[in-house]
């Protein structure tokens, strides 16, 4: 298998998907069969679906967080913080994933993802987008903790954490301490635009190799980066497990696990 050549990447772009959270035991979302509770994720993960139903769309985002509280990062994760320590150049990383778990991978570097669509880690305010640190189940099934545990709110000092108040409850769902208005998860759903475009478009124009790791590449408009970047000059890696049809059309294409082929790459 070929080896990155490190030696003459100055700007180096990563997009995260979750096939990189797989070995942490997170299941990533085509492979999960698409339904949950008979409902189509789609159909829990829209504004729409909040408005008609927010106890339904709050129990699957509670248990999405109960989930992702007690997964761990993996190797992957790992190698990537190790990587960023070492590495003499700007790194800028992407994420789709919610998980939060590169976050919590974060030992050496100050390598922050950008987490284009959201947060388990966060709600908002539905009033006035006041966003809060919150990992708690809202909803759990019966017999589960609410606390996730994912979160350390002394190291995140740019948003409150919810905890820091007395939460006043509505059909058991939380209402935000700005305006007493229903508090939703801090996540992109379907039909809502992802976060942080202008500045991932910027690191895109200014990139020299990209590497897309563990995802479909068919959300757009994550799917889209690998061109973009290329059609700046950027050399082009593909991570994923299984063959994919954008693997004729990169540089560099890595079969295997990301928890394997992550840390054999990212080595300095
Ligand atoms: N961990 C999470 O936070 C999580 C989990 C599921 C879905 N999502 C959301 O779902 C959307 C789906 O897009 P996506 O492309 O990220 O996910 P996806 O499920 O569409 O694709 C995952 C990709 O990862 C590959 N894969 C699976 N296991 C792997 C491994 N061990 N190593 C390397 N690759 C592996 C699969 O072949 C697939 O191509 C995103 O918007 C994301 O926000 C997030
Ligand atoms: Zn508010």
């Amino acid at each position: 298998m070929s080896q990155i050549d490190w030696s003459h990447v100055k700007n180096l772009v990563l997009l995260s998907g979750a096939g990189i959270s797989a070995a942490s035991g997170i299941a990533t979302f085509r492979g999960s069969g698409g339904l949950w509770e008979n409902h189509r994720i789609e159909d829990v993960a829209t504004p729409e679906a909040f408005n008609q139903d927010p106890q339904l769309v709050w129990r699957f985002y509670s248990m999405r967080r109960l989930q992702a509280g007690h997964a761990k990062p993996n190797e992957a994760h790992k190698a990537l913080d190790a990587f960023a320590e070492k590495f003499n150049g700007e790194i800028t990383l992407i994420t789709q994933n919610v998980d939060g778990l590169h976050r919590r991978a974060q030992k050496k570097s100050h390598l922050d993802a950008i987490c284009m669509h959201g947060t388990l880690e966060k709600s908002r305010c539905t009033h006035c987008h006041e966003i809060y640190l919150d990992d708690m189940a809202w909803l759990p099934s019966e017999g589960m903790p609410r606390q996730t545990g994912l979160l350390r709110t002394d190291e995140q000092a740019n948003s409150d954490a919810l905890s820091n108040y007395k939460i006043k409850l509505s059909d058991g769902l939380p209402l935000s301490p700005c305006c007493q208005e229903l508090l939703r998860p801090h996540i992109v759903w379907f039909g809502e635009e992802p976060l942080f475009m202008p500045k991932i478009f910027a690191s895109l124009e200014r990139c020299d190799l990209f590497a897309s790791i563990g995802t479909s590449g068919v959300v757009y408009p994550a799917a889209a980066f690998l061109e973009i970047a290329k059609s700046h000059g950027a050399e082009t890696v593909l991570f994923n497990v299984e063959s994919l049809p954008q693997q004729e059309h990169v540089d560099l294409y890595i079969q295997g696990p990301a928890e394997e082929t992550v840390p054999q790459q990212f080595s300095l």
